[in-house]
């Protein structure tokens, strides 16, 4: 039998995780979420892996307090500095993280040839340094780390002038070196791909890890009887450590739906109850 009100836990450093959430959402729609961007300290994709793996575990804290059971940590960096640390410390919980879809995509592509977008944060982890030994071996992987992209997809510039230079600066080199397949390593990407499509143009295929990360969350909820199946409709709830209104006005536009936002102040080393 099911469970209902259980609630999974979903986070990132800002608004990026909202990818995935929008794909859990749509996947799983009779499930309570809650959501917490961690705007206080995006973004962290330049931060040491130490510092992320301290924002990880005090965020996971906050949301196993309001009730999840299930922590989806939706955010390449914080996957790459603390996902092992996370299950260590909070065994009975399960975890669903993030990796960049080298592996599909070195299965996929047909030049071997695959470029890789992800923070500088999530290629320096032990994560993606065992992905591209494990699944890319006869791949070259091309990388970059898109400075300043984040900052601009947390402004709602989703198609500026800047945000062009920076993806056009990253993909026209790789595009160069005969890449067919673009992985988002970073879970602010896929709010982008209008336009990285329009870059790299329609042969390219550009892989976005959130589906996948849906039905591992499905799969997860199923044999602890957590998956929400008696209501149509599951609640929202968005933390943000961040301003408020910012992330109220950006949330439709991102999400395609709604739902109560509370800021929660972020001062010291930990957050409040
Ligand atoms: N969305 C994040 C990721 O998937 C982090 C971006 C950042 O804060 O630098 O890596």
């Amino acid at each position: 039998m099911s469970e209902t009100g259980v609630q999974v836990g979903v986070f990132d450093s800002g608004v990026g995780g909202l990818s995935v959430l929008r794909a859990i959402r749509s996947l799983l729609p009779a499930q309570d979420l809650l959501y917490f961007g961690d705007q206080a300290h995006v973004p962290y994709g330049p931060r040491s892996l130490e510092e992320v793996r301290t924002f990880s575990e005090e965020i996971t804290r906050f949301l196993l307090r309001r009730g999840a059971k299930l922590v989806v940590v939706a955010c390449n960096t914080a996957s790459a500095a603390a996902l092992q640390h996370l299950r260590l410390t909070f065994p009975e919980i399960p975890f669903v993280g993030m990796e960049p879809a080298v592996k599909p995509a070195a299965e996929t592509s047909r030049t071997h040839r695959v470029g890789v977008l992800a923070t500088p944060a999530t290629f320096q982890g032990a994560l993606y340094a065992s992905v591209v030994e494990r699944f890319a071996s006869g791949t070259t992987i091309f990388q970059d780390t898109l400075p300043g992209l984040v900052h601009e997809i947390e402004a709602g510039r989703l198609a500026g002038a800047e945000t062009r230079r920076i993806l056009e600066t990253a993909l026209r080199p790789m595009l160069a070196e005969q890449i067919d397949t673009v992985v988002l390593g970073c879970t602010h990407y896929p709010f982008v791909i209008p336009l990285i499509q329009e870059i790299v143009g329609p042969s390219v295929q550009v892989i976005d890890p959130a589906p996948a990360i849906a039905r591992q969350t499905r799969r997860l909820l199923q044999p602890p009887g957590y998956l929400a199946q008696d209501q149509a409709s599951g609640s929202l709830h968005f933390f943000t450590s961040g301003a408020a209104r910012p992330f109220i006005k950006i949330l439709p536009r991102l999400l395609g739906e709604s739902g109560p936002v509370e800021a929660v102040r972020w001062d010291g080393l930990n957050l409040p109850d």
